[in-house]
């Protein structure tokens, strides 16, 4: 039986991680932070099959003694503070666990034992700047606090690899999302709000940013596979998974809003979207929720995972939206 040890296990990545190992007959171990709300809501379902260990990306010690005491054949590194716009605010946060953590954990493979495979959730924020489609050579500019420390860790897991023969390995990811995608990233922003327009909860307008920037969804279940299979390469190397479609952040609003019968009409000089039959106004720019910097756009050419890991993803985009505006209805309908 394989150990796994997965950082970030009660985020959404993590859960269906935890659960396509468990499937596979794994040892599933997993870190969650202590605070008086421990919220572990993603992966209460698989609770009695998985052992949870309180820990945290910024205390290495804490790291150390688990990482003995567990023994893993394989450690993913999903956790981090993954919210673009907040490292903004929280910068020597977001370095100190999305940077140094994963410091801490090379470290610790690499002075205790260097038959661990570890991979590394690196993500298509480290091109920032870089024209699409984005792929494993393409020029690293990253825009954000989030990226730059997404960076350090991109090349650290290179480092660790090239000068002391581990197997680690980034998995480059762009946007990936699902039910379970935490409320404040766009794709559960905008799936959420139509499920209470839907149900009438709401009346006022979607309040969003930057409606023009460009990204490509993949749903995270697809993207988990492509992880698995990451890490049965023969030879550690890095790989981008995403599926190679963008389509901006007002398409995505559209596309939900349709799967509530309503068509919107964009007036790109107010900064308003209107119900077309109704002329009420639906969604709003909102300046608040705009970055310092923003990535304009991220597309993936993934190319090489379709050839050398066979992967693609399966799940399409309204397939995806569809099943997450039906989960939020029925979620919210049952009072969460
Ligand atoms: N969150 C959010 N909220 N984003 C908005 C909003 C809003 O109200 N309005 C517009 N946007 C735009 C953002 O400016 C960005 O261009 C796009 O929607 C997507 O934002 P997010 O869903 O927050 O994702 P992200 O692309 O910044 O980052 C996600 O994907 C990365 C991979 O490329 C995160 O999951 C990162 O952790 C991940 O590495």
């Amino acid at each position: 039986m394989k150990v796994a040890f997965i950082t970030g296990i009660s985020g959404q990545t993590g859960s269906y991680l935890a659960e396509y190992l468990l499937k596979l007959n794994y040892e599933v171990h997993g870190i969650v932070r202590r605070s008086s709300l421990i919220k572990t809501d993603r992966i209460d379902h698989v609770f009695n099959q998985i052992n949870l260990h309180y820990g945290d990306m910024t205390d290495g010690m804490n790291l150390m003694s688990l990482i003995q005491k567990i023994q893993p054949d394989e450690i993913y590194n999903l956790a981090a503070q993954s919210h673009v716009k907040v490292s903004f605010e929280t910068p020597e946060y977001t370095a100190n666990a999305d940077a140094l953590g994963t410091l801490r954990l090379l470290e610790i493979i690499r002075s205790s034992n260097k038959s661990i495979k570890f991979y590394q959730a690196s993500t298509s924020e480290m091109f920032g700047a870089s024209p699409p489609p984005q792929h494993e050579n393409t020029i690293l500019q990253p825009q954000s606090p989030y990226g730059v420390a997404k960076l350090y860790s991109y090349w650290l897991t290179k480092n660790y690899r090239d000068a002391y023969n581990i197997f680690a390995v980034n998995g480059i990811l762009f946007n990936h999302e699902g039910p379970r995608r935490g409320e404040t990233f766009i794709t559960r922003k905008v799936t959420r709000y139509v499920a209470e327009r839907s149900l009438g909860l709401i009346n006022k307008p979607l309040q969003i940013g930057n409606v023009h920037a460009i990204r490509d969804w993949t749903d995270a279940r697809d993207m988990v596979e492509g992880i698995f299979l990451i890490m049965q390469k023969q030879e550690p190397d890095d790989y981008v998974l995403g599926s190679g479609e963008g389509r901006t952040v007002l398409d995505l609003i559209k596309v939900a809003f349709n799967k509530i019968d309503i068509e919107l009409d964009w007036n790109e000089n107010e900064g308003i979207g209107r119900n077309k039959n109704t002329n009420e106004i639906m969604v709003e720019v909102n300046e608040k929720f705009k970055r310092p910097l923003e990535v304009n756009s991220l597309i993936a050419d993934p190319t090489k995972a379709n050839r050398e890991l066979n992967w693609k993803p399966t799940i399409n985009f309204d397939t995806m939206i569809n099943e997450m505006i039906e989960n939020d209805i029925s979620s919210i309908s049952n009072g969460d």
